[in-house]
């Protein structure tokens, strides 16, 4: 052995032992870093919560049936009219009994002003604004191998920059298989629009203690779990993770989170989990098909922070292949409106905890076993932990549905006397017509 090879395989070792000692280094300071991220979040979480939630699936409401009222004046004076004539008044009137979309889609020019999908979000999770503030990141990139220092131009690489970004993607097509759980940082938008985006056959994306983020416009499909491992979550930090759930996306004490125009089929484990604490979470113009365990909201009886937890579910498509929880609600407050449930195996809606179910112009078309017709599902019937408040307010119940209401709910009509009626649920089918990701092409409205 030469002097240089003695050298080289000194280098070597010195320089493996100093990796080993930085490995070791991070794991410390891991902790440190979730308990500041953490913490956080947890400030956010509190200023989030809203002392009176009635005020908020009120504003939905009322937004909704402006645009119910303008619809029907449209079919009156379009007795006559033409549907060339009929088409063009609805595109400029807005056809859409979506107050959501009708806050954007009709624009021509939502690729040069994408943007404006941030003044959007109804619901709880109102006020999210996503990467508003920040520049524009475009994923040229599709693969994701690096976890430790991701490539420029992936994915991965933008959601874990520090700044506001407003991340869309380059190509036609892209499909993307995340090698490990994505983990985002606060202050991002997602945007495929103008792409068919695809995250399928690996994990699933992480939302933990951040705020303000936006998904829009992408398609999950058959998501499992991350094996676990060195993994980045913001420029300044990486760690080790354990092997993920398989949910295809878990927000996890987080707050202000807006998932729009997404669609979800199969996932190893939920399609949307909410917990830990997150709240103002609006879940909207999403299509659900082929899965199991939809939305977990709360994941335990212990998890108290989940009493504050505030969540909007509106103009969802739950269609074929589904079976149960969508959602399933422990304890916070959750406003289920003009939502199409056309499918579903064992329930729709379940809940324990106390929780305050407020289900308004649902359409609930139930199953043909006999035993599924039930819309809600209490987790400990007749126990006191059953006490929770669930309303069916408009909601319409096809093929023998029913929706056992609680006897809370009455009170709470009468103390309610203020409540602005929902869009009827007669109206379900035509608001969830375009859930899911839409077709958008630049200068036209999508
Ligand atoms: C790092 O931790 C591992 C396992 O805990 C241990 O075997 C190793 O000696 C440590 N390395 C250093 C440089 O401390
Ligand atoms: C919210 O609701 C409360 C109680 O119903 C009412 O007193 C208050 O004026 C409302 N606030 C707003 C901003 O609408
Ligand atoms: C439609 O046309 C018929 C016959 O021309 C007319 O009687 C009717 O008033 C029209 N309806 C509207 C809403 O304009
Ligand atoms: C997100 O953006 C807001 C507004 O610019 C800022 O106050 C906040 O600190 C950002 N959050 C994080 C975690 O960087």
């Amino acid at each position: 052995m030469g002097k240089q090879d003695l050298l080289f395989l000194l280098l070597c070792s010195l320089s493996y032992a100093v990796l080993a000692l930085s490995q070791n280094t991070t794991s410390e300071s891991d902790e440190n870093y979730w308990k500041l991220r953490e913490e956080k979040a947890k400030k956010g979480i509190q200023g989030a919560y809203h002392p009176h939630p009635f005020n908020v699936t009120n504003h939905l409401n009322f937004r909704t049936r402006i645009l119910q009222s303008r619809w029907s004046e449209d079919e009156h004076v379009g007795i006559n009219s033409t549907r060339r004539a009929l088409a063009k008044r609805y595109k400029k009137s807005c056809m859409f009994f979506n107050a959501i979309d009708a806050c954007w889609r009709c624009q021509a020019d939502w690729e040069k002003k994408r943007r404006k999908l941030a003044k959007c979000a109804l619901g709880f999770g109102r006020g999210t604004t996503g990467g508003k503030a920040g520049r524009k990141y475009l994923v040229t990139d599709p693969t994701d191998n690096d976890m430790v220092n991701p490539k420029p131009g992936t994915l991965r690489h933008a959601v874990i920059q520090l700044e506001p970004l407003w991340i869309v993607f380059a190509h036609p097509v892209m499909v993307i298989r995340l090698n490990q759980e994505l983990i985002m940082t606060s202050n991002k938008t997602i945007d495929g629009r103008g792409s068919h985006v695809v995250i399928e056959g690996g994990a699933g994306i992480t939302v933990q203690y951040v705020e303000n983020v936006i998904i829009h416009g992408i398609r999950f499909v058959d998501i499992v779990p991350g094996s676990g491992g060195m993994i980045r979550d913001s420029v300044n930090h990486y760690g080790f993770r354990t092997e993920s759930d398989g949910d295809a996306i878990s927000i996890f004490g987080s707050h202000h989170v807006w998932i729009d125009h997404c669609s979800f089929s199969k996932a190893a484990d939920g399609i949307i989990d909410v917990i830990k604490g997150s709240t103002a979470v609006t879940i909207s113009n999403c299509h659900m098909t082929n899965h199991d365990k939809v939305f977990l909201f709360g994941a335990s009886d212990t998890h108290f922070e989940d009493r504050n937890m505030q969540i909007t579910i509106a103009f969802t498509h739950f269609g074929k292949g589904l079976v149960q929880r969508m959602p399933r609600c422990r304890m916070g407050f959750f406003h289920i409106v003009n939502n199409d449930y056309t499918h579903w195996l064992m329930y729709a809606i379940g809940g324990g905890m106390n929780p305050t179910i407020i289900s308004e112009g649902n359409r609930f078309i139930a199953p043909p076993n006999p035993r599924a017709k039930e819309v809600t599902h209490r987790q400990i019937p007749n126990s006191p932990w059953d006490s929770g408040t669930w309303i069916s307010n408009r909601d319409v119940l096809i093929n023998g549905a029913t929706f056992k209401e609680s006897r809370a709910s009455l009170q709470l009509r009468q103390v309610q006397s203020k409540i602005i009626m929902p869009m009827d649920g007669r109206y379900a089918g035509r608001a969830t017509k375009y859930a899911g990701p839409l077709k958008c092409v630049p200068h036209l409205a999508c």
